[in-house]
């Protein structure tokens, strides 16, 4: 039987790699994540067989109730909300590591248990530690970046909680210790979980602006390193494996979105940019804002000969996808260039546009990533904002914003920018944007797939 377990967690873990590898690419992304699932499917089946667990039935129970709320959310979380979901996700792999790790830590201290299949080892002891704190960070953590993203927190940041963070990890290791040297001492356990909790929120409150993405991305991984620290504490093969490969995938994308935002992890976290205060709206925008209309822009764009379409997150909200599609496709057939900017964090997620895009099957070729667009602006006729704001705003070339640093779109290069959002609005760093401002300007007030329609209807009967 246990052969056959071991046998059915291989199975498992390599079609886990495998959904990994298919997630590495957009053609095979969604056979990737069917893999996955079947994947998690067998580790469920297996660990349902594995009757020294836990009775079945309570495993049976808790698919089954676990099911339910999965089919509920997919079916009723918006494609825009699917960060604050992953945040969620990512806190609830935290939170239960450190319930699965603390059971089993009562169980192995609990001389009334006989027949006890774990052992109070130095790997346990020390696997059990590093669950705790990490899977308790990585719960109150995601909570806080749940609570920033829906708008529900804001940023509070001073050089003082840098050092309570770090006086705070202290605390925490040496709890570990204490631990260590009194492993049936449970309430250093507990000690644990209570400064992991603490620090999870101090360490997560001051991060904001535009670095979010990051944090997303560490607490994603620091699930699946705890998850892993889990599977050494319980002997369990493939939780180490399952883990390690959320701990590292989620490391490589921190890696990514560091890269993109042009900033160390270590700044991000313990953040050294100062934030001045964001100007006053009034000044940016007041007498230097110029309005158009749909009509006004299909006649800019019959001249145009090269057109950046640069999407945001106002397009996901939106659901324009489509309809810049159709205006695409209207433009080319008029011999019009037609690219699209993708910048690395537009929209709410990794990959947002990447994903949204490929929805109306645009095709990959006509994505430009950062590096490559930018140098094209300036032979550009016409670039298109669509619900973008933060990716394309220039006071990132400036000190002392929320976004200094932050690679932008230059969008502001190009001979016309049409801009359009419903409103003067700032996007999630909260500042206000001069790009609205510029002489080579113009905003077209809509809704962004109303907008997009309305623009290609007129295209076509200019
Ligand atoms: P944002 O800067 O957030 O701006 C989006 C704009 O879309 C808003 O200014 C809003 O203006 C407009 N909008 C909303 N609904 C619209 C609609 N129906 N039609 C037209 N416009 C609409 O977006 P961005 O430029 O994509 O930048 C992304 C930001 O999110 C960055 O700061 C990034 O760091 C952050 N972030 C990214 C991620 C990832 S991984 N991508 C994760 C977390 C945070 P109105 O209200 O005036 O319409």
């Amino acid at each position: 039987m246990s052969d056959l377990i071991q046998a059915g967690y291989l199975v498992a873990a390599v079609l886990f790699v495998l959904g990994l590898k298919g997630l590495s690419h957009p053609r095979t992304a969604v056979r990737g994540n069917r893999l996955g699932a079947l994947g998690m499917l067998v580790a469920v089946l297996v660990t349902l067989t594995h009757q020294a667990i836990v009775s079945p039935w309570v495993l049976l129970g808790g698919v089954l109730v676990g099911s339910a709320i999965g089919v509920a959310l997919a079916l009723k979380v918006k494609m825009t909300s699917m960060p604050e979901l992953v945040a969620l996700f990512n806190g609830f792999g935290g939170l239960a590591s450190v319930l699965v790790v603390g059971a089993s830590y009562l169980e192995v201290t609990d001389k009334s248990i006989v027949a006890n299949t774990l052992n109070l080892t130095d790997t346990f002891i020390v696997a059990a530690a590093v669950s705790a704190l990490i899977g308790a960070v990585t719960f109150t953590g995601s909570l806080v970046a749940f609570a920033k993203l829906t708008g529900r927190a804001g940023t509070w940041r001073s050089k003082a909680t840098t050092y309570l963070n770090l006086f705070l990890l202290l605390l925490g290791v040496a709890a570990a210790v204490a631990l260590f040297l009194q492993p049936s001492t449970t309430a250093w356990l507990l000690a644990i979980v209570i400064v992991g909790f603490v620090v999870g929120v101090t360490l997560v409150f001051p991060i904001g602006g535009a670095d979010m993405p990051v944090v997303i991305a560490l607490l994603n991984s620091l699930s699946g390193l705890a998850a892993t620290a889990t599977g050494f504490a319980l002997g369990n093969s493939l939780l180490i494996i399952a883990g390690a490969l959320v701990g590292a995938s989620g490391l490589i994308l921190t890696q990514v979105m560091c890269t993109a935002m042009n900033r160390s992890l270590l700044n991000v976290m313990f953040g050294s940019i100062e934030i001045g205060a964001a100007a006053d709206p009034d000044d940016v925008y007041e007498g230097k804002v110029r309005r158009t209309s749909a009509a006004d822009v299909a006649l800019i764009l019959d001249t145009a000969t090269r057109v950046v379409m640069v999407p945001g997150y106002g397009l996901a909200v939106a659901q324009a996808q489509h309809a810049v599609r159709d205006l695409a496709s209207t433009l080319e057939d008029r011999g019009t260039e037609v690219v699209f900017a993708v910048h690395p964090v537009a929209g709410r997620m990794p990959g947002h546009m990447n994903v949204l895009l490929a929805e109306a099957e645009i095709s990959y070729e006509a994505l430009v990533e950062m590096d490559k667009v930018n140098p094209t602006f300036a032979q550009t006729d016409v670039a298109i904002v669509l619900g973008a704001n933060d990716v394309v705003n220039p006071v990132a070339r400036e000190p002392n914003s929320a976004i200094t640093g932050m690679p932008i779109l230059d969008a502001d290069k190009a001979r016309t920018v049409i801009v359009i959002k419903r409103s003067l609005s700032p996007g999630f760093a909260g500042i206000p944007n001069p790009l609205f401002a510029l002489p080579n300007s113009l905003m077209l007030f809509a809704d962004a797939k109303e907008a997009v329609i309305e623009i290609n209807e007129a295209l076509k009967e200019v």
